[in-house]
């Protein structure tokens, strides 16, 4: 009796072993054939909702929704082929330069299984991702932008600056300050970047005085202060965010100058929309603006830390290299935009910010496509043919900034 129940219990251990063995052999197996296939091609998807969708949603900053699987097949080949030519994701600054943040470089294993992936006519599910709304934002200033401009049907690049009072009532005790802007337009897609200035002058406030429709007709530039010295927002990066520490001064009795590039997209549109100006967090230090290009080279006055840098520049450029020369000559190369491309342009932050020694001389090259030196200049090719560049920085030695 003990001996055959031992034996029955001796067989059983042995047929259970033997079917686990069967069956993890048969899963293993299983694992290694059909489902490989599948987390290949998925890797590209995953990629594609990673990289491609967080702007290419329903109802996104870029106004063509590939959430759709029949949208995108259509246009497989066409996204193979601008991820190939390096224009999407959307990044300019090759990795030359100074450490940036939200870089959307693809990894050239992300990059291999993306293309494959659109190759093969992006087959399979697409993973929608879900892009959270911000939180709401404590804007010290609201203002709307670019209202009565109607941005015509040419698919030409334009553009328009506006001179914006501040409200008296919102503005009681002294200076506001802000860490971001937020930019929410009425209709996505139509303008492609803000870039913002605090007149102090009266000219702005002036020159759209001058011109009987909302704004005026010329950049927004008001002497040596350059368009983009109050920070920018981009339909690529629609909240322009400094880093943690900083923010920017709204001097009291400033305009605000918002110099707005547009686009017309085959029918006429308002370019319009809503800026939040993002109250500060306290203790921080305030950023100042430098501003530069090719014929304007600029020395550090004080060792400082560079936060951001913005570029704007017309089709007509090519390539864009900004270094930092320091006293002893030697040339750090600060960003490199090997092909510069108008609609692909937003605001970049360094991370961790920049250091700048005293004396350090900020100095930019740039060279004209092929196509530029065959087309007439006009007046207002000819301003963005020179790339013009605000670099924000903040003195290392200032003082920081408490809440009263
Ligand atoms: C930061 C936002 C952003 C991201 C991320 C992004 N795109 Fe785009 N995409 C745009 C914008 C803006 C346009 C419109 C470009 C223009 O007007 O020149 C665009 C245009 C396109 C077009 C249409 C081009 C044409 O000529 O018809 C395709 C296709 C495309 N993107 C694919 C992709 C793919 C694939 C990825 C991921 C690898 C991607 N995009 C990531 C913003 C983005």
């Amino acid at each position: 009796m003990i001996f055959s129940a031992e034996r029955f219990d001796r067989s059983c251990v042995f047929y259970c072993i033997l079917f686990c063995v069967i069956f993890m052999a048969a899963r293993t197996s299983a694992d290694q054939s059909i489902p490989t296939e599948n987390a290949r091609i998925s890797a590209g998807a995953q990629v594609f909702s990673k990289s491609c969708l967080p702007c290419h949603g329903s109802n996104s900053p870029a106004a063509l929704d590939l959430t759709d699987p029949i949208a995108l097949r259509r246009r497989a080949t066409t996204a193979a082929q601008i991820v190939r030519d390096g224009l999407m994701p959307p990044w300019l600054p090759s990795e030359s330069g100074a450490p940036l943040k939200h870089s959307r470089t693809l990894s050239a294993i992300d990059r291999a299984a993306l293309l494959e992936w659109l190759d093969q006519n992006a087959p399979g599910k697409i993973l929608a991702v879900e892009v959270p709304p911000l939180p709401p934002q404590m804007c010290v200033m609201t203002v709307r932008v670019a209202e009565d401009w109607p941005v015509g049907a040419d698919p030409g690049m334009t553009l328009r600056s506006f001179a914006i009072a501040q409200d008296p009532t919102m503005n009681p005790e002294g200076p506001k300050f802000f860490k971001a802007i937020e930019f929410v337009a009425d209709a996505p897609g139509v303008v492609h970047g803000i870039s913002f200035l605090w007149d102090e002058l009266g000219y702005a406030a002036r020159l759209d005085a001058s011109n009987p429709a909302p704004g005026y007709d010329a950049v927004g530039d008001i002497g040596l202060q350059v368009s983009g010295s109050g920070g920018g927002v981009s339909r690529l990066s629609t909240i322009w965010r400094l880093p943690k520490g900083y923010a920017m001064k709204i001097p009291t009795t400033a305009v605000l100058v918002a110099e707005v590039h547009a686009e017309g997209r085959g029918k006429v549109e308002s370019p319009a929309g809503t800026v939040c100006f993002v109250g500060p967090d306290f203790p921080f230090k305030l950023v100042h603006p430098i501003a530069i290009s090719p014929s304007r080279p600029a020395t550090i006055a004080a060792a400082c830390e560079a936060v951001s840098i913005s570029i704007r520049a017309g089709s007509r450029v090519q390539s864009i290299d900004i270094f930092a020369k320091d006293v002893k000559g030697q040339l750090q190369c600060v960003l490199n935009i090997p092909k510069w491309n108008e609609r692909l342009g937003e605001p970049w932050m360094f991370d961790p910010p920049l250091a700048l020694n005293a004396g350090t001389e900020l100095i930019v090259q740039s060279t004209l496509n092929a196509d530029a030196v065959k087309t007439p200049l006009d007046a207002h090719a000819a301003a963005m043919s020179q790339p013009m560049i605000v670099v924000l920085v903040a003195d290392k030695d200032a003082n920081l900034i408490r809440e009263k």
